[in-house]
């Protein structure tokens, strides 16, 4: 639907570029193409801007409207939660808070049993920092104190979670000098293993090898957690091989270190089960969670614990966990959170993903077949991508010069798919995607890869 005039969506635009941070975007960059596009509506994949073109997200925004958009229900949840109470008086919780932890404790793995909500990721990873640490410390470990993430992750903004990341697409050399106790060991990317394992069983153990060689490096007593993401998306939906997790699990119980999963972009059916630890059999013992658990309905996240991690905060004032986020546990969000955990039960969109993701997955392994520039498809659930290369044999990849992102981009965004391209094109839709919509994506990737090989003589 068309909603404003086209003067209107330019008025609006000049006061985006001198008023507002649109993230990762630059204001002359943006002016010089007419952006930043404006976007009014919504209806479960599709959306639309203020001059009434539709797109179809095929990314959920940033891989978090897993129930799809304009669902009104969770709009009704959270105004009728409105009408009743918008806070609570300090150091007191309301109903809709509770009953949003006690359904995650019903369905998260284990005895992961305690939420502390956040407004979002960041605010998560950075709670289970500060809780990994503060843990120690309650057990008598004072010592623990150094995190060990991984090269081509991505857990956050802000100063504790930028320093875990691992990503060129997010360099930190403007916020330096960045927290201190954080090592990087590999990612298990069997398209591209650090360490030349040779299947993704072999990578996955050649680089929790790594990892445990971080840790008696360091000195086992100085750590207090490992943190990864099931599933990592900075290198585009790295699925490891299946023996990553529990081997990872293995040897944080070896070392007697926490370990964290991340499970902001992969929780909440992502990746075709709630939560993507459930693929490996495996409980973290911090789960940080945000994005689907709301499915970007209102801003909402949480760090979940399990028991044993809990009961070191208990018993005494001064056991206690002391930590304040001021928007955590909103009624408003956990209302809307409730009500998006049930759609997706009462839709069946956690099966839909993991059978959406499989086909998904098998046209993509077409588009592999079809085309040489398409290095590798990969991914689980509806949580894809694939990684084009200059060389399939080397798998180098294509010069900045050769403007592989700027083509398929401009190529998707004329077929009316709105996605994340370059080198590695994420593909994420929301659960609620059908045959027919995971078809015109695929579509839209085909022709875009036929026009860039083309115009790149790489046919
Ligand atoms: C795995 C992971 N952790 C943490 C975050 C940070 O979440 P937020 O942007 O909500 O702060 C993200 C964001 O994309 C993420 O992908």
């Amino acid at each position: 639907m068309v909603t404003h005039t086209e003067a209107q969506v330019h008025e609006l635009q000049q006061s985006a570029l001198e008023h507002l941070w649109v993230y990762m975007r630059e204001p002359s960059d943006m002016a010089e193409k007419g952006e930043p596009q404006i976007f009014t509506g919504g209806k479960g994949v599709h959306v639309t801007d203020a001059l009434g073109n539709q797109y179809i997200d095929a990314m959920s925004g940033l891989w978090l409207k897993n129930v799809g958009y304009g669902r009104t229900e969770i709009a009704d949840a959270a105004y009728e939660q409105m009408l009743k109470l918008t806070y609570m008086p300090a150091g007191t919780t309301t109903e809709p808070a509770i009953k949003l932890a006690e359904k995650i404790a019903s369905i998260t793995p284990g005895d992961l049993s305690r939420s502390f909500f956040t407004s979002g990721g960041s605010e998560s990873v950075e709670t289970a920092m500060k809780l990994a640490r503060a843990y120690f410390k309650r057990v008598g470990e004072p010592g623990r104190y150094k995190f060990i993430s991984r090269r081509g992750s991505y857990h956050g903004a802000t100063f504790g979670t930028l320093a875990l990341g691992g990503t060129p697409l997010f360099p930190k050399t403007d916020y330096e000098p960045l927290l201190g106790g954080v090592f990087h060991g590999p990612q298990p990317n069997p398209y591209r293993c650090e360490y030349g394992g040779q299947t993704p069983e072999e990578c996955a153990e050649r680089c929790v090898n790594a990892i445990e060689d971080i840790i008696m490096f360091q000195g086992p007593d100085s750590v207090a957690a490992v943190i990864a993401e099931p599933v990592a998306s900075p290198y585009g939906a790295v699925v490891p091989g299946d023996n990553y997790w529990p081997m990872l699990r293995e040897v944080c119980d070896r070392h007697g270190c926490l370990l964290i999963a991340d499970e902001v972009i992969t929780g909440f059916g992502r990746t075709g089960k709630m939560f993507a630890c459930e693929h490996w059999g495996v409980t973290p013992d911090i789960m940080t969670v945000a994005k689907g658990i709301t499915s970007g309905y209102i801003p909402m996240g949480a760090a979940i614990t399990r028991k044993p991690i809990s009961d070191a905060f208990i018993g005494s004032q001064r056991a206690a966990f002391r930590h304040v986020i001021t928007f955590g546990g909103h009624p408003v969000a956990a209302a809307a959170s409730l009500r998006n955990i049930q759609i997706m039960e009462d839709e069946g969109l956690v099966e839909n993903s993991a059978r959406m993701g499989t086909y998904l997955l098998d046209s993509l392994n077409e588009l592999k077949e079809k085309h040489s520039i398409v290095g590798d498809a990969r991914g689980l659930g509806l949580f894809c991508a694939v990684e084009l290369v200059k060389d399939r044999d080397t798998k180098e990849k294509f010069p900045p010069e050769a403007e592989l992102s700027e083509r398929i981009n401009q190529s998707l965004y004329s077929s009316g798919i709105l996605l994340r391209g370059g080198d590695i094109i994420n593909i994420a839709p929301p659960l609620c995607a059908t045959p027919g919509e995971i078809d015109e994506i695929v579509s839209a990737i085909d022709r875009a890869i036929t026009t860039a090989a083309r115009e790149l003589g790489a046919e």
